[in-house]
């Protein structure tokens, strides 16, 4: 039997008095709960290890301060065979906070499948989710085509935060069926021919 999947759901947003616990908390539950996925999860909240704003030079190491903070986050996004990115829609793009994640990362995200949850006004996030696309097409990664979104999602989870709407389940699912078959052949694919950006 193939060794469990490794995923990371990383929290796109930092902001104070943020949603996005809510909606990580859901996805996160979803997919701990797909036995026959065999995910082991990791959520990878920015709050909770926050990464450095400033770059170094070209050709030139982290600032020691950097360098502890990106080991907070790194390892474990390398280690994670696919991710689910939870985020919010902020003017029509995604956060800040997790454009600086992406960007502080390499071959983390290379020949790796990505995955959506979002969530904001009338859009539910998806024109977040489309920009996301692009850049992650810049990083080799591979995005899942099904994703999940909430418009509206201030009233769109009960008090225990679990879906109010069933479809929003069975978009999880979906989501998490593609994610794991990308997940599979491309880890499969890798350690016959390791991928060369
Ligand atoms: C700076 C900012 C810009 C926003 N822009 C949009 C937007 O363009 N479209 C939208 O649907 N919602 C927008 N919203 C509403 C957010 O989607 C909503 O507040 C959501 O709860 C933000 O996620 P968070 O609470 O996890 O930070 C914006 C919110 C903020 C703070």
């Amino acid at each position: 039997m193939p060794a469990p999947l490794r995923l990371a759901v990383l929290v796109g947003s930092t902001r104070e008095g943020r949603f996005a616990p809510v909606v990580a908390q859901w996805i996160r539950d979803r997919a701990a709960a797909r036995d026959d996925l065999r995910f082991d999860v990791d959520v990878v909240d920015l709050v909770e290890t926050p990464l450095p704003t400033v770059f170094p030079a070209f050709g030139q190491p982290p600032a020691a301060d950097s360098v502890a903070l990106l080991a907070e986050v790194s390892p474990r996004l390398a280690a994670a065979d696919a991710f689910v990115i939870v985020t919010p829609e902020y003017n029509h793009s995604f956060p800040a906070a997790l454009k600086n994640a992406i960007d502080w990362h390499g071959p983390e995200w290379q020949a790796k499948p990505v995955g959506f949850v979002s969530y904001g006004g009338l859009s539910g996030g998806l024109r977040a989710v489309e920009q996301l696309r692009v850049v992650l097409a810049e990083l080799h990664a591979v995005t899942v085509r099904d994703t999940v979104s909430f418009h509206g999602h201030w009233d769109k989870f009960d008090a225990d935060g679990g879906a109010i709407d069933p479809a929003a389940n069975d978009a999880a699912d979906t989501m998490l069926d593609r994610l794991a078959w990308w997940a599979h052949a491309l880890r499969d694919a890798k350690a016959a021919h390791p991928y060369a950006a």
